[in-house]
């Protein structure tokens, strides 16, 4: 059947520029909300430096090859550096018609420099194009990752250094348990970055790797050299599996993960400092850019970018649900199901990318009111434990220790004090039903109630006595966790 309205259709059809690089097999055009619907060009344009990039090596090693002439190669270098400047400029003609990036930059080659710009295509299909594409364009975003970590780690240990002998009391279950250090507590966080790092710095390895050479799905045919192809690209070696190059996006699924996490960690500590921030609690203050009043209750100062975050962590992980929920139980090889990879994709990188840049000025300007913290300490009875285990070190059994010390807690409620305020005959007497524990009791137990004294004996790797904290510090300076 031959549709004349199609300009396309028939062997015998004029060439029309406007047709589509693969219209050639078909009868009819695609509707407008088809081609709307199948078109990524809105948002893989993206990646356009990186499809420049790519099809460069390509050519290049096409001339080394001899499957292009060294005329063809010139003509699309020169092409290309019209188009990437056009781009630049905001003067490139996006167009729907082509689809996608690959085809709106390979069309308005072959408008600069003719054939050669028809050759560009040999021996490779969009398929390992787009998989290339998205590798180059994921490594310069992990790399902008790890080095806005390692920025907000610099600011979060300049902190941490700052306030490594202030004492705050630490939770468990949202109740007071025992002092703390604020360093201590950042470290915490610390910590986790430095897992989020190596995870970003994992991904990466699988990441770089090249699957340009994998063409459709098969290979190709042509004698080409895909190592020269890895090394002209910075891959650190080339995907060994045609099949598997076109079609997993695996890497991508990874990144997503560790991006995840990373906002997992970021909220978490954002929930702490909504929390620390609250008047009620009144630990920290928030520096005035990072929050926002409220257009009816004039005194309000709202945590609004911790709250965000902690609110952006829902679509990143929903980015990941989603990656995972399109690579379920797709055949081999590419399916187009695959170009649904890129924006869940790009906006995971972006998302955690602000929040980096964001989290890195706030937590450096972070206001501490050790006064408060200290304050809070002196409500919970944070240094019971210690007690306890000043009457074991004295020969009483742990959990007798445990009882006498909860007599004295409930003494010191009756009392409304805290333990450090009893005398010692006041202890004594609040411990005279455990057998043992009253007669263990002498003056230098209060050398233990106290906050400082808590924290110096926690003086083990790992532990919040301030001088560890600022170990911790030190090590993490230089790259030692
Ligand atoms: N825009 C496509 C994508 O993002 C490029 C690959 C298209 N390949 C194909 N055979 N339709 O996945």
């Amino acid at each position: 059947m031959t549709d004349t309205t199609t300009p396309a259709a028939g062997a015998n059809a004029p060439a029309d520029t406007s047709a589509k690089a693969w219209s050639g097999r078909f009868s009819e055009p695609v509707s407008d909300l088809v081609k709307r619907y199948t078109a990524s060009v809105s948002f893989d344009q993206r990646m356009a430096a990186q499809d420049i990039r790519g099809s460069l090596a390509h050519a290049k090693m096409l001339a080394r090859q001899g499957i292009i002439g060294a005329r063809d190669l010139a003509d699309i270098e020169r092409g290309m550096a019209q188009i990437a400047g056009e781009i630049e400029r905001g003067e490139f003609a996006w167009n729907l018609d082509d689809e996608d990036v690959h085809l709106n930059i390979e069309k308005r080659l072959t408008a600069l420099v003719g054939d050669a710009g028809k050759r560009l295509h040999t021996g490779r299909s969009r398929n390992d194009q787009v998989a290339t594409d998205i590798r180059l364009w994921l490594r310069d975003a992990i790399d902008r990752i790890l080095a806005l970590i390692a920025e907000f780690q610099a600011r979060l240990l300049d902190v941490a250094e700052t306030h490594a002998g202030t004492p705050m009391p630490g939770f468990t279950h949202l109740q007071v348990a025992q002092p703390v250090t604020f360093g201590h507590h950042l470290m915490a966080y610390f910590e986790m970055s430095r897992r989020d790092a190596e995870r970003f710095a994992d991904c990466r390895r699988r990441v770089n790797r090249l699957p340009l050479g994998a063409a459709a799905l098969a290979g190709t045919s042509y004698p080409i050299d895909r190592e020269f192809v890895a090394a002209e690209l910075g891959f650190d070696e080339v995907c060994f599996n045609s099949l598997d190059a076109v079609s997993d996006r695996d890497f991508a699924i990874e990144f997503c993960s560790a991006s995840a996490l990373l906002m997992t960690h970021l909220s978490r500590l954002s929930e702490e400092l909504i929390l620390w921030m609250s008047p009620r609690v009144g630990f920290i203050d928030l520096a005035d850019r990072f929050c926002t009043g409220s257009s009816i209750m004039p005194q309000k100062k709202n945590p609004d970018v911790p709250e965000l975050v902690r609110g952006k962590t829902g679509r990143v992980n929903g980015s990941l649900v989603a990656l995972l929920t399109l690579m379920k139980g797709q055949p081999l090889a590419y399916n187009k199901d695959n170009q649904e990879d890129k924006e869940p994709l790009f906006d995971t990188a972006d998302t955690v990318i602000d929040t980096l840049r964001i989290y890195a000025d706030m937590i450096g300007g972070i206001k501490v009111k050790a006064e408060a913290m200290r304050g809070a300490l002196s409500q919970g009875y944070a240094t019971a434990t210690d007690l306890a285990d000043y009457l074991v070190k004295k020969g009483l059994p742990f959990r007798d220790a445990h009882e006498a010390v909860a007599l004295a807690v409930r003494a010191a409620e009756v009392k409304g004090c805290d333990l450090p305020q009893f005398t010692l005959d006041e202890l004594r007497i609040a411990m005279a039903h455990v057998p043992g524990a009253a007669e263990r009791l002498a003056d230098d137990v209060f050398g233990v109630l106290t906050v400082e004294g808590s924290l110096a004996s926690r003086r083990h790797v790992g532990g919040t006595a301030p001088e560890q904290v600022r170990a911790a510090v030190a090590r993490a300076r230089l790259g030692r966790g």
